[in-house]
């Protein structure tokens, strides 16, 4: 069952160059994260769901969720809410800002989102996700492409329903995480659902949902026909998971793990600013060094530390040879602020 990973696609008139997109995860899905999912394999990346009301009042922190650098694309920007009118502004936003397609999350399980009309709930309201669809497409040139579960309930198919209509109100491009909201994400994905979604559409479907490793990438893009697979919490802490999808072998080093996570770790704090980065990479930590990496003990000491420069000493002491590995990767990046957006950090608050 040999699917060539590495062959480019087309979502829209946008040119995706491998089989393999890097999920949309809130509070994991920053701009570091993109750009490293970028340098291991992934053809598309995705920012966290971006809340269309936020960009509406213009929240500082939700236009924060804007920043593009240029070495991300091709890049889509997720965006949430209820009402056609402020979704169609929220989509020209996020064509000004840079972004190659606009997503519509119609799979967010969580009730603070659901509760507004929003994310998953949109399933049951299909008159409404279409009118959103198009108000969206109507609104902007850039691809529109639409991420949804299978439906509410446990063994809903709603998806089969609604997925025809979206393409028919303008989507571009459908992905499928065949688990009900109802799931979150126990359980497993059903791709059997995906393949069902596959022959109904003629637009490119992403399958999404416990894709873990290069077997099961390719199970699934030859028994569901999708286009593309889509990878989430196995990329968490874990790039190299994309390189092995993409048919590298090997494990990283300690030396490779710990100068992955140093990089990450300037680049969040450049871009949420100190004092948020710090809580945000907590969960990093246990990320990056656990699969038996390194000894349990060492992530709580980590997470206990109060800044980080003493998380960065005490990474580089268990792993010297780190800061050989990192300079070479820095010599390998584009050239730091001249790749990130133009607008000034002021507006987005910083930190
Ligand atoms: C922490 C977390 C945050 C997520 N946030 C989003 C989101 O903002 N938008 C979205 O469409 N899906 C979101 N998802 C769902 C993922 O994009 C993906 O569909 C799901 O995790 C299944 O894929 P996986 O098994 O590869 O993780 C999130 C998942 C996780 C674990």
């Amino acid at each position: 069952m040999q699917v060539d990973l590495q062959e480019s696609w087309r979502l829209g008139d946008v040119e995706i160059p491998s089989r393999l997109v890097l999920a949309p995860m809130a509070g994991v899905s920053v701009q570091a994260f993109r750009r490293q999912g970028r340098r291991f394999g992934a053809g598309l990346v995705c920012s966290e769901m971006v809340s269309c009301a936020g960009l509406s009042y213009k929240n500082e922190r939700t236009l924060g969720y804007l920043r593009i650098a240029a070495d991300e694309h091709p890049l889509a920007v997720q965006i949430f809410g209820s009402e056609p009118g402020v979704m169609a502004e929220a989509a020209r936003m996020v064509e000004d800002a840079g972004a190659d397609i606009v997503d519509i999350n119609f799979g967010c399980p969580v009730r603070k989102v659901t509760k507004t009309g929003a994310g998953a709930h949109c399933l049951e309201e299909p008159a409404r996700a279409c009118a959103i669809v198009e108000s969206v497409a109507n609104a902007i040139s850039l691809p529109v492409s639409v991420k949804m579960r299978r439906g509410l309930a446990n063994g809903s198919r709603t998806c089969l329903e609604i997925g025809p209509q979206l393409v028919d109100a303008g989507a571009a491009s459908l992905t499928l995480h065949p688990r009900s909201a109802k799931q979150m994400y126990t359980g497993e994905a059903d791709h059997s659902l995906t393949s069902e979604l596959v022959e109904l559409v003629d637009v490119p479907v992403i399958a999404s949902g416990d894709i873990t490793s290069r077997a099961k990438a390719q199970m699934v893009l030859a028994t569901t026909g999708a286009q593309a697979v889509m990878v989430g919490r196995a990329a968490q802490g874990n790039p190299w998971a994309l390189s092995q999808i993409m048919g590298e072998e090997g494990e990283p080093s300690r030396e490779e793990v710990v100068a992955e996570l140093v990089l990450f770790m300037r680049e969040t704090v450049r871009e949420l600013g100190e004092q948020r980065a710090s809580g945000f990479l907590k969960k990093f930590y246990g990320w990056y060094l656990g699969r038996g990496r390194f000894p349990r003990p060492f992530k709580q000491e980590l997470v206990q530390l109060r800044t980080l420069d003493e998380v960065e000493e005490c990474l580089f002491a268990a792993a010297p040879g780190a800061r050989f590995v990192l300079e070479r990767l820095q010599d390998e990046l584009p050239q730091g602020e001249e790749v990130l957006l133009d607008l000034p950090i002021s507006i987005y608050g910083g930190g």
